[in-house]
C-alpha cells in the first residue's frame, strides 16, 4: 500500500504557506521534521484542557496528563518494537540520550585503557560524548572505517572488535551518506566480542520499520522532533535489566523512592531517570506522532521514502555537474531518504541561497559531521536534501531546477 501522500499533505498548516513568495518546499526533515495538525492538536488541547503536572496529582486533569504521557511510551514503544514504557526514558533528545549512556553506564563500565568503539560516519552528537567519556576514564576511542566513502568497512569493524572494546556505538542511518547501517549484524558481531551496543536511531525511527527486540541492542536512542514530534522531546531506549543496573545522571524530585539527610533511594523504571518536571506536553506529542506513523504504516512510509530517493538519484544523475555523495541507486535498499550533493564551482551557502529564493529549504554545511565531511568527503560543506512521507516527485523537479539555476548563478556553464 503507498501513502496518499495528498491526503498527508493537508495534515502539515506549514505545506499551505509561502516561502519567499513560492509556495514551500521543505526538504530538510533530517534536520527537523514538519508537524501534522494531531501533534499540534495534542499539544494544544493538553495546554486548552488539562494542564497540570503529572505523577502527583490526585485530581482529574493532572491523572489525565499523568495517563497520557505515560501512554504516549506505550504508542512509541509499539513504533519502535521496544518491551514497555519501562524501557523508555523520556530526555530532550536524541544527543542527551547518548551522554546520558555515556555518562551512566559508561562511567561505570569503562575504565582506563579501555575501549570505546564508533564508526567515522557519526553526527557530533555520537562522538563528542565519547570522546569526554575517553577524556575522563583514560580509554581510547576508535573508529570503523567507511569503505567506497559509503558504508562501514566491516572487515575493518571485524578487526577492531578484537580489540574488545567495552561499548560500541554507531549510527544506524546516517545523517550525511544516508546509509543505512545493518544494525543487527553488526550488534551481533560486537555483543559476541563482549561490548554493549548503542544504536543511534535519530536517522532511521523516523523512517524505517525498527524491531528493537530484533536488533538486539543495548541502547537506541531517538529525537521527536525528527519524527513528527515537538522539540525538546527525545528518547533513550533500553532493556530493563541494563536501565535497573545504571546510575541516573540526574537527581531531584520524582526520581527518587525515599529521600533522607543522609541518602536516597530510587523510584522505578523509567521514572529514575527523569528528575524533575518533565516536558508533559512534549511527551503527549511524541505519542500522538507515534500514533500518526503507526496508522501510516512504516513499512508504506519507508516505501514512500524509497520511491522519491530513488527518483532523486536518478534526477541528479542526469546532472553532469553533481556529485551526490553514499550509496548509489542500486544500494537503494541500504539508503534513507538523504541526499547529499555538491554542485561543481558552487558553494553549497550559495546553492542553499538560490534555493530559498525558490521557496525551497535545503541545509548546507558540515551537517554536524565534520570529521565525516572532512575526512570521507573531503569536502568542508556540501548541499542535502532530505525527505520524508509529505514529499512529492514534483518538489525533486523543483530542487533539480534550482541546482540548475545555481549552477547557472555562481558556477561555470558544463562544456
Ligand atoms: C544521525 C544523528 N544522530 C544524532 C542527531 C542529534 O539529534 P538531536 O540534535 O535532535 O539531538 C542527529 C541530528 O541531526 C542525527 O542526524
Amino acid at each position: 500500500m503507498s501513502l496518499d501522500v495528498e491526503s498527508i499533505r493537508r495534515d502539515f498548516p506549514i505545506l499551505g504557506t509561502k516561502m519567499n513568495g513560492k509556495p514551500l518546499v521543505y526538504l530538510d526533515s533530517a534536520a527537523t521534521s514538519q508537524k501534522p495538525i494531531q501533534v499540534i492538536d495534542a499539544v494544544s488541547d493538553y495546554y486548552k484542557g488539562y494542564n497540570a503536572n503529572i505523577h502527583r496529582g490526585i485530581y482529574k486533569i493532572a491523572e489525565k496528563a499523568t495517563e497520557d504521557y505515560i501512554g504516549s511510551k506505550g504508542d512509541l514503544a509499539k513504533l519502535v518494537g521496544a518491551g514497555s514504557y519501562r524501557e523508555i526514558v523520556y530526555v530532550r533528545n536524541a544527543t542527551e540520550a547518548i551522554n546520558v549512556v555515556a555518562l551512566s553506564y559508561g562511567s561505570a563500565n569503562v575504565g582506563k585503557g579501555d575501549r570505546i568503539l564508533i564508526s567515522k560516519m557519526e553526527h557530533h552528537s555520537n562522538i563528542v560524548p565519547w570522546q569526554m567519556l575517553a577524556k575522563r576514564k583514560g580509554a581510547i576511542l576508535d573508529y570503523i572505517e567507511i569503505e567506497d566513502g559509503a558504508r562501514i568497512d566491516m572487515s575493518d569493524y571485524k578487526e577492531k572488535l578484537e580489540k574488545e572494546p567495552k561499548i560500541v556505538s554507531f549510527t544506524h542511518a546516517s545523517n550525511v551518506l544516508g546509509t543505512i547501517n545493518n544494525a543487527k549484524k553488526m550488534t551481533q558481531m560486537a555483543h559476541s566480542a563482549g561490548a554493549a551496543v548503542l544504536v543511534d536511531g535519530a536517522q532511521s525511527a523516523p523512517h524505517l520499520p525498527i524491531n528493537l527486540k530484533d536488533i538486539g541492542c543495548d541502547f537506541f536512542v531517538l529525537s521527536g522532533h525528527k519524527m513528527l514530534a515537538p522539540s525538546g522531546i527525545g528518547a533513550l531506549i533500553a532493556k530493563e535489566d541494563i536501565l535497573e543496573k545504571m546510575e541516573p545522571v540526574y537527581g531531584g524530585g520524582d526520581m527518587i523512592r525515599t529521600v533522607s539527610f543522609e541518602k536516597s533511594t530510587w523510584n522505578e523504571l523509567p521514572w529514575k531517570f527523569e528528575a524533575g518536571t518533565q516536558n508533559i506536553e512534549g511527551g503527549i506529542g511524541m505519542g500522538a506522532a507515534a500514533r500518526y506513523l503507526l496508522k501510516l504504516g512504516m513499512e508504506n512510509v519507508r516505501a514512500h521514502e524509497r520511491a522519491i530517493t530513488e527518483y532523486a538519484l536518478k534526477r541528479l544523475e542526469e546532472l553532469e555537474y553533481v556529485t551526490v555523495y553514499g550509496p548509489g541507486i542500486k544500494d537503494i535498499v541500504s539508503r534513507v531518504g538523504v541526499v547529499a550533493f555538491k554542485i561543481d564551482g558552487v558553494h553549497s551557502h550559495d546553492a542553499a541561497a538560490v534555493f530559498d529564493s525558490e521557496g525551497i529549504a535545503i541545509r548546507s554545511g558540515h551537517h554536524c559531521a565534520m570529521p565525516l565531511v572532512r575526512e570521507i568527503i573531503d569536502e568542508t560543506s556540501v548541499s542535502r536534501m532530505s525527505f520524508y512521507i509529505y514529499n512529492r516527485d514534483d518538489e525533486v523537479d523543483s530542487a533539480i531546477d534550482a541546482i540548475g539555476l545555481a549552477k547557472e548563478k555562481f558556477g561555470r556553464a558544463p562544456r
